[in-house]
C-alpha cells in the first residue's frame, strides 16, 4: 500500500527532517508513528500525500510514485488518501452536511462544485460517513456548533466521503479531552477494521499508541529506532525512542516519564 524507499527529507535551513527511511505498510495496517517533538512524525505523515516534498529517495502508493506523478495522476492518487488534522480543518459556518460532501470535490468539475451541485448518491455516501461515526443526527447543524471531539468525527467522515482507499491522520486527538479521544480512536479503529481501511496515525501518547496500534514505528531525529508489533514495544524500547532529554518528560506527562526512566535504568 504504501512503501518508502531511501527517503530523506531535508528542509531549506539544513534541518533533516527524515532519514533514509525504508519501510513498507500494507493494505489494512492501523500504524500509529510515535515520537517527541520534532522527531518527524508530520514530516513523515505529510510525505506520504506529498503536502511535504521529500529530497531524496520515492514514496509508492500502491506501487505507484507519488514522488514522480504528475498533473492528473498525482490528482488521482492524492483523492484515495484521505487526511485527518488535529485542528478538524472544518469550515466552521457550513454545515456538518456541507462539511463532508467536501470531500466529494474531487470527483466533479470545478463548475459543479462551485455551484454546490453534488449528486444524491454523494449525499446518500455523506450520510452513511456521518453514521458511520454515530453523529448522522448532526447533518444539519452548523459545524462549529459541535464539541470538538464531534467536529473531529465530521473530518472523518469528510475523509470516508472521499472513498480513500488509506488516512492519514495527523495528532487527531491531540486537542480532545480523554472522553473523546476515546470515541474518536474507537471511530478509527472501527473503521480500520470493517473497512480493511488503511490507517497512519501520528499520536504522542504511547498509551493510546498500545492500545490502538498494530504496529508502531518510533522515530527520533528523522530516522526509523523503532519498527514492532504494538506488544513488542515495551517501556525499554519506548526509553529508546524518547530518549532522557528534559523536554521528554513535559511532553509524555511525569508519570508516564518516570515508569520509563525507571526501567531505562534498571
Ligand atoms: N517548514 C519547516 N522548515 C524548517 N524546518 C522544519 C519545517 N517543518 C518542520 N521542520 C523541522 O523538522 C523536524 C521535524 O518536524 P515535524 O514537524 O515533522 O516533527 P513532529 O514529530 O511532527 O513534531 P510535533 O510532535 O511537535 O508535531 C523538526 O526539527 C522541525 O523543526
Ligand atoms: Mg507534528
Amino acid at each position: 500500500m504504501i512503501a518508502f524507499k531511501h527517503v530523506s527529507k531535508i528542509y531549506p535551513n539544513g534541518i533533516h527532517g527524515l532519514h533514509n527511511i525504508n519501510l513498507h505498510i500494507g493494505e489494512g495496517e492501523f500504524v500509529v508513528i510515535v515520537g517527541l517533538s520534532g522527531a518527524g512524525k508530520s514530516t513523515f505523515l505529510q510525505s506520504i500525500n506529498r503536502l511535504h516534498e521529500i529530497s531524496e529517495g520515492e514514496i509508492f502508493i500502491n506501487n505507484k510514485s507519488i514522488t514522480k506523478a504528475k498533473g492528473n495522476e498525482l490528482y488521482r492518487i492524492r483523492r484515495d488518501i484521505g487526511m485527518i488534522f488535529q485542528n478538524f480543518n472544518l469550515v466552521h459556518r457550513s454545515t456538518v452536511m456541507r462539511n463532508v460532501l467536501s470531500g466529494r470535490v474531487g470527483y466533479h468539475s470545478t463548475l459543479r462544485m462551485i455551484l454546490g451541485l453534488f449528486p444524491k448518491k454523494d449525499k446518500q455516501l455523506a450520510m452513511e460517513a456521518l453514521r458511520r461515526v454515530n453523529i448522522p443526527e448532526k447533518a444539519s447543524m452548523r459545524a462549529d456548533q459541535l464539541s470538538g471531539g464531534q467536529q473531529q468525527r465530521v473530518s472523518i467522515a469528510r475523509a470516508l466521503a472521499q472513498e480513500p482507499k488509506l488516512i492519514l491522520a495527523d495528532e487527531p486527538v491531540a486537542s480532545l479531552d480523554p472522553m473523546m479521544t476515546g470515541q474518536v480512536m474507537d471511530d478509527l479503529l472501527r473503521i480500520n477494521q470493517e473497512l480493511n481501511m488503511t490507517m497512519v496515525v501520528n499520536l504522542h501518547d504511547i498509551e493510546i499508541a498500545r492500545k490502538y496500534a498494530n504496529r508502531i514505528i518510533g522515530l527520533k531525529a528523522g530516522k526509523v529506532v523503532f519498527d514492532g508489533k504494538a506488544d513488542e514495544a515495551t517501556d525499554e524500547a519506548f526509553a529508546e525512542i524518547y530518549g532522557k532529554t528534559d523536554k521528554t518528560s513535559e511532553r509524555m506527562g511525569m508519570e508516564q516519564y518516570e515508569r520509563i526512566e525507571n526501567t531505562a535504568n534498571g
